[in-house]
Parts: C-alpha cells; sequence; structure tokens
C-alpha cells in the first residue's frame, strides 16, 4: 500500500510544526531543561497536537523516544478502567531514559464524562513520580478544573490561510503535483485549517492525476460546486423555501455532502447576497449556531432546513 500522507508529512521536530510559534518554543524549552509538567493541548482537529507530542518526545528522548512515549486514546469504547489499566502497566515498566519520567499522551481527554476524568485524575497523580501525561482536546472547557489546574495548558489556533498554502505547497514540492491557485482557495476556503483533511483531501485527489485542479478536489472531498450554494441561497433569499429546500436536499441525499460543510458553503455565499446590514448580521449568528448544533450532532437535514427557513423569512 502506498504511504499515508498524514504520516509521511507529518513533522519529525518541533521547529517543522506551522503556525504554532508559541507553543513550540515552550515545547522547547522543556526540552532544553529536561523537565516539564503535565500539558494539556487544546485546539481544532488537525492543527498540530499529536505532532507536537511526538515531536517534543523525539527531541526529548532520542532514538528511544518509542519506550518513552505511550499514546492512547481516550475514547476507547472500553472506557476508564482500561486506560488505567494500560496507564497501570505502562508505569510499572521502569524508566530507561536519564530523563527520568515517561510521557503518556491521552488523545480526545475531552470525550471523557467528568467521572471518568476524576478517575483520570487520581492516576496521574499516583504516576507523576515516573510519567508526565499530555492530554489532548478539542475544548479545555470540557476538562475538569481540577485537572487543568494540573497542566499547563497549550493552545493550538486554527492555521491561518497563509500557513494552509505553505502546507499545501510543502506536499505538492514533495509529490510533484501542479495546484492550481483555484484548488487552493477550495481547500482553504471550505476545509479551513485543518491540515489532516487538507492531506488527505490532496491525496485522494492525487490518486489519478498530478495536475490537482478545482473540479477535482471538489470531486475528491464532496464540496458543493459554488454555483449550486448560490442558486440555493438566492432562493431562500427571495422566499421560495420550497425550491431552496430542494435544492439543500439534492445535496445532502444525492451529492452526499456533509452538512457541516454545506454551513460553510452557506457562511461564504451570505455576503454575497443582496440584503441589509441589520438582517445580514441576524442570519451569521444564526449560521454560527447550525454549525455549533451540527458539530454537537444534532440532525443535519432539520438544522439546514431550519436555516433556510430562518433565510427565507427574512426576504
Ligand atoms: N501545525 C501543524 N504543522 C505541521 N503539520 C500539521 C500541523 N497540524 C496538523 N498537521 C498535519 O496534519 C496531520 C494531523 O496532525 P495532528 O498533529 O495529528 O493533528 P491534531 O491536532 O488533530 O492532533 C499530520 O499529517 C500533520 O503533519
Ligand atoms: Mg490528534
Amino acid at each position: 500500500m502506498r504511504e499515508i500522507w498524514t504520516e509521511k508529512y507529518r513533522p519529525e521536530e518541533l521547529e517543522g510544526v506551522y503556525g504554532q510559534q508559541k507553543v513550540v518554543e515552550r515545547l522547547k524549552a522543556y526540552v532544553e531543561k529536561e523537565s516539564m509538567p503535565h500539558l494539556l493541548f487544546a485546539g481544532p482537529a488537525g492543527t498540530g497536537k499529536t505532532t507536537s507530542a511526538i515531536a517534543l518526545s523525539k527531541e526529548m528522548y532520542g532514538e528511544n523516544w518509542k519506550t518513552n512515549f505511550f499514546e492512547l486514546n481516550a475514547s476507547d469504547e472500553r472506557g476508564i478502567d482500561v486506560i488505567r489499566n494500560k496507564i497501570k502497566e505502562y508505569a510499572k515498566t521502569s524508566t530507561v531514559s536519564e530523563i527520568g519520567f515517561k510521557i503518556i499522551f491521552m488523545d480526545e481527554a475531552d470525550s471523557l464524562t467528568p467521572e471518568a476524568q476524576a478517575a483520570l485524575r487520581r492516576t496521574m497523580e499516583k504516576y507523576s513520580h515516573n510519567c508526565r501525561f499530555i492530554l489532548s482536546c478539542n475544548y479545555s472547557s470540557k476538562i475538569i478544573d481540577p485537572i487543568q489546574s494540573r497542566c499547563a495548558v497549550f493552545r493550538f489556533r486554527t492555521l491561518t490561510d497563509e500557513d494552509v498554502e505553505k502546507w499545501i505547497d510543502n506536499i505538492a514540492e514533495g509529490e510533484d503535483l501542479d495546484v492550481s491557485q483555484e484548488a487552493k482557495r477550495l481547500l482553504i476556503s471550505v476545509v479551513g485549517g485543518d491540515l489532516r483533511r487538507i492531506t488527505n483531501l490532496l491525496q485522494i485527489s492525487a490518486s489519478t492525476t498530478s495536475d490537482i485542479t478545482e473540479k477535482i478536489v471538489r470531486e475528491s472531498a464532496n464540496i458543493a460546486r459554488p454555483e449550486d450554494i448560490k442558486r440555493l441561497m438566492k432562493d431562500a433569499v427571495e422566499g421560495n423555501f420550497m425550491e431552496a429546500k430542494k435544492q439543500l436536499d439534492e445535496l445532502i441525499v444525492e451529492n452526499g455532502l456533509s452538512g457541516e460543510d454545506i454551513i460553510k458553503q452557506i457562511h461564504d455565499e451570505i455576503y454575497e447576497v443582496p440584503m441589509d446590514n441589520r438582517k445580514k448580521m441576524e442570519l451569521v449568528d444564526r449560521i454560527g449556531e447550525t454549525e455549533f448544533r451540527l458539530v454537537e450532532g444534532s440532525n443535519e437535514r432539520i438544522q439546514l432546513e431550519a436555516l433556510i427557513a430562518a433565510i427565507s423569512k427574512k426576504s
């Protein structure tokens, strides 16, 4: 099988992490001092949290990093007891490096219930003589205070358009791809700062050609054609709710687009719609709320239809 690009292009060193200068600086200081507290990495998906944890360990331990780094996923469906046993097993084995502690990296820590987090916190304390925990989460607000207060908190920011463009260029160079300006713009506007998703989409797009056009990206990413979104918005704004709904159905059912992608495209288009600013503001507010609900997992069809209804009512 061909190598997966998200692994192939994952930077080995902290220096190679894009757009997180402040985080990187602080992590490098830990490497210098060969000491660190427990860490909490918070930020959106695909912004470098796992990459930074691995790079930190590589720099801390050198070639022995693998025996000193243990990765766990908190969303392990077998629950906190299994996680605790794994941590216990790992923590018991003696430390091989001179550093004096090993690193336990726990991804998706915010998927643990508060009760499970309380159990995790006790585990962290129990093994803190020879283990440092790096917890990774999307939202630090979902992590209980007693854990937050024991960790140094690192905020990973969404990568800027510029960083994303550099990342695309980096892969294009490595794979000898010709990525058109329009294709880049589409990736940046729809996928945004999630470098994992960008990388995967580039790999899918490149499976048939090295000439990466906007059309190819749109097809591999299941992104709606801008003209379809424009039509949907036009119908909604003119008060043709049923027409707009039909258009939406087509995008979701026939083209298999995800609600989150559709909402991003609607957001991009709303500024182009002829409508007074006050109404636009209200709709942007509404878009924000719909997006939040979609991310939280509520029904896509209902949420998007409700949004279109709101747009239609403003006409
Ligand atoms: N800031 C970044 N700098 C360099 N590569 C990144 C960055 N963020 C994400 N990536 C790339 O995206 C993929 C996923 O990154 P990862 O660190 O696992 O993200 P997450 O924040 O979800 O843990 C990897 O291939 C990685 O190289
Ligand atoms: Mg991760």
